[in-house]
């Protein structure tokens, strides 16, 4: 079979980076996808059994700071596409052990832009090939209450607060470095939070999802009033789609959906759809704990789309209402996987992070 592309994907094995390569497998025939993946607790080889065997897909367990690996892999693939997902994620996480966060999501990327350079000025040069770097929101920290109409755009300036924003806006300084004195031709992307099939249950719907089924508290940090921009993953895999093939070399493109809601909206609409979708009432908003806040917990995220959408006419085309059911459903019909990702280290993590957090 004869490939047009090549996709050199890391962190493939992640919530999101499994989602588009899901995604992209079943959208374009013609293309090949190398998955890089060092499988920590966030990766998982289970979401991928669907294209495990697909000629066009290849898994290599590998670390993105690991020079030799990492080079010797470009070296024999030569990727027309760079695509950088693989990070500690957490922000959580980020609290307890910065460092692991400064070195996957800063060196690793340093490393993954290093040996992108070196690949290509060793085989043809820069021409119809792109290095995107998978950025978030949270690089520009935080917006008010108060002013529910301000936005972030592509253009406010960096201003992350927890350890894991300030790894990924330095990340996103290094691929700009590059650009700017090497030429290196990229995109960035920063997405609003994603939810959808595949997310570990650290992050605030599955972990409610997870909890509410199991008639466990459903903690809520602080007062709940803390507002996020979600977007069903698809979307954002599209997104990606459009800027890796679309996207002006260079530029940084904004993803979210105008769809902000707080916390304590989004745990109760989990507690609704929950209980309708196993009949159970006990399943009610008595679980509902406010506990300890997130240090340092941003206020709000809310992201002004208008640049994809108006360059690359992307826009989210899943409704929030549909997407928290799909999601939903997803869990519903897949209690193996989330058996499975819960039954080991999760424990540990979930007595450290939640058993000492007072009751506020
Ligand atoms: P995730 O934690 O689910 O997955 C991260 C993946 O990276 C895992 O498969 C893990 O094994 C892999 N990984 C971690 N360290 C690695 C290393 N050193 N070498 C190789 N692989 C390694 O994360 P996610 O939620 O899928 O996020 C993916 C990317 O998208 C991240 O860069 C994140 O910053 C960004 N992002 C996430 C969201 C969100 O809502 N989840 C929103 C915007 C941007
Ligand atoms: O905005 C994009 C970012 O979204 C991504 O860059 C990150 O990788 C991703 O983890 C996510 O970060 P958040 O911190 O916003 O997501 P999280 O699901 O951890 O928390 C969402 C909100 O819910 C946040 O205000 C904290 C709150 N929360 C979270 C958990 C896990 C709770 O109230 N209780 C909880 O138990």
């Amino acid at each position: 079979m004869a490939f047009t592309k090549t996709y050199l994907v890391t962190g493939g094995a992640g919530f999101i980076g499994s989602n588009f390569v899901l995604y992209m497998l079943k959208k374009h025939q013609d293309i090949r996808i190398i998955n890089v993946d060092s499988l920590t607790y966030a990766g998982n080889l289970e979401n991928l059994i669907s294209v495990q065997d697909d000629p066009r897909y290849v898994f290599k367990q590998i670390d993105i700071r690991d020079k030799d690996e990492i080079s010797r892999l470009m070296d024999a693939e030569k990727p027309d596409y760079v695509i950088n997902f693989a990070a500690e994620s957490h922000v959580d996480r980020s609290i307890s052990d910065p460092g692991a966060f400064a070195s996957t999501n800063v060196m690793g990327t340093v490393n993954m832009l290093n040996c992108t350079m070196a690949c290509w000025e060793a085989n043809g040069g820069y021409e119809g090939r792109k290095y995107l770097q998978v950025s978030t929101d949270e690089v520009y920290g935080t917006l008010s209450l108060d002013e529910l109409d301000s936005f972030f755009y592509e253009t406010t300036p960096l201003s992350p607060h927890s350890p894991y924003s300030a790894s990924k806006a330095s990340a996103d300084m290094f691929v700009m470095a590059y650009a700017d004195t090497f030429g290196l031709p990229v995109n960035i992307t920063r997405c609003s939070n994603n939810y959808g099939p595949f997310q570990f249950p650290e992050k605030l719907i599955p972990l409610m999802i997870n909890n509410a089924l199991d008639h466990k508290e459903l903690p809520v940090y602080g007062d709940g009033l803390n507002i996020r921009d979600w977007l069903y993953v698809e979307d954002h895999c599209k997104a990606i789609d459009m800027v890796c093939s679309e996207g002006k070399l260079g530029e940084i493109y904004n993803v979210g959906g105008h769809n902000e809601r707080n916390n304590l909206y989004i745990v109760k609409t989990v507690i609704d759809e929950v209980s309708k979708a196993v009949d159970d009432a006990s399943i009610n908003e008595d679980l509902i704990v406010h506990v300890e806040d997130r240090k340092g917990h941003d206020r709000r995220y809310g992201i002004a789309p208008d640049k994809i959408k108006e360059d690359l006419g992307w826009f989210p085309e899943t409704k929030f209402e549909d997407g928290i059911k799909l999601t939903i459903q997803w869990y519903l019909e897949n209690k193996e996987w989330m058996e499975n990702v819960t039954s080991g280290a999760y424990r540990n993590y979930y007595q450290t992070m939640y058993g000492a957090r007072k009751k506020a």
